[in-house]
């Protein structure tokens, strides 16, 4: 009761009289505060710029395309240069080669027509000279008209730059690459929004297939011929893993399928994803660290087919342009039922 007492003469103190000349230091004191936000108020930022989704689109898929031609073209030259680039969290050689360098250098190029998008990719920091990359600089205006054609049935989509991400791989399997095992080898462009991949494109340079995939609307080759998905009862029984530690997910497949399914090994984590989108595997495990941009295309690929792509946690990865690159936490991916396989996966896995 006497607290109430006590508020009453603060209130009446705060109460400002509505006289002409109140209204008018008022006025002046708003119209200062909004000249002081046009002067500094915009320069804080750099104006937000909309993008057709379509645009970045094609030029990501004439980029992997132009780095798999120039893959390609060294491959036939025998001029790969190979080097190591250390050792992998997992204690493997990682290799390195021109083949990787220039491919990325053409391909971050043609994104430079984005100057505002952020570009992560594998070979950032390696420096090219022009004439050195330029004879694999594909003329590219058949290349582009051939892109243009296939990706005009998609729709129109504008988003801000500062929500958008692109995700690059120069060469995927870089290993099996130098061992002549070509199968394996891609090029992939992947784009993200709000850190989650919306777009793939995973181009084979031996064999001249891209394969494209936007979320929530579907899947495309490079004829622009949408791709159908087989019928779960034709798919194989098959869990494809990487070369580099099958063993390990062997163990793990045969205790929680019972020797019901077969394990394949396969370089590349752009080609086990085109392996699943076409088919002729059911899962993708891995369970080592593994860096996102050899997973991005692939994720968005598997999610414009209606699966996904989860670490051993359940959860999907965050490409977002500050997050971390490498992602140790494991994956699976599949097609239909992943979150039922991921349970019965966590109960044969070692306890943390
Ligand atoms: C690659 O494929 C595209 C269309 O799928 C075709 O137009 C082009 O000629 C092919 N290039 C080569 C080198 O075979
Ligand atoms: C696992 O497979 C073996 C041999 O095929 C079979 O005898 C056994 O009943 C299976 N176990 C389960 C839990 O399905
Ligand atoms: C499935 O895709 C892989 C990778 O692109 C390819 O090597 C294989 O030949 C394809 N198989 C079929 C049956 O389409």
């Amino acid at each position: 009761m006497s607290d109430l007492q006590n508020d009453r003469p603060n209130f009446r103190a705060m109460q400002i009289h509505l006289n002409p000349k109140n209204i008018f230091w008022c006025c002046v004191i708003i119209g200062f505060v909004y000249l002081a936000f046009l002067i500094w108020g915009k320069d804080d930022k750099f104006p937000e710029l909309a993008v057709e989704i379509r645009d970045v689109i094609s030029y990501a898929v004439l980029a992997v395309e132009m780095g798999g031609h120039a893959v390609a073209k060294i491959y036939q030259e025998n001029s790969l240069n190979i080097k190591s680039k250390g050792n992998t969290d997992v204690g493997k050689e990682e290799l390195l080669t021109r083949a990787d360098l220039v491919s990325n250098h053409l391909i971050l190029g043609l994104l430079k027509r984005f100057p505002a998008m952020n570009v992560v990719t594998e070979e950032k920091n390696e420096h090219m000279s022009e004439s050195e990359v330029e004879k694999y600089r594909d003329d590219n205006y058949d290349l582009w008209l051939n892109v243009r054609g296939a990706l005009e049935k998609i729709p129109s989509q504008k988003y801000d730059f500062s929500r958008m991400s692109i995700w690059i791989d120069p060469l995927d399997a870089t290993q099996e690459f130098t061992e002549g095992l070509l199968e394996y080898v891609t090029v992939m462009a992947c784009v993200t929004l709000d850190g989650k991949p919306v777009f793939g494109a995973i181009y084979r340079p031996f064999y001249n297939e891209t394969i494209f995939g936007l979320v929530n609307w579907g899947l495309m080759n490079s004829q622009g011929e949408k791709i159908a998905l087989k019928s779960p009862d034709k798919v194989p029984k098959t869990i494809i893993v990487s070369r580099s530690h099958t063993g390990q997910v062997k163990d793990l497949a045969d205790k929680v399928f019972n020797g019901t399914y077969t394990v394949e090994k396969a370089g590349g984590a752009g080609y086990k994803t085109l392996r699943l989108i076409n088919g002729t595997a059911e899962f993708y495990i891995h369970t080592t660290a593994i860096k996102k941009w050899d997973l991005c295309a692939g994720d968005a690929l598997i999610r414009a087919a209606g699966g996904e792509l989860i670490d051993l946690d359940g959860q999907p990865l965050d490409y977002s342009p500050d997050s971390e690159v490498v992602n140790k936490k494991g994956l699976l991916m599949a097609i239909r039922n992943p979150y039922s396989v991921l349970s019965r996966i966590r109960n044969h896995m070692p306890p943390k």
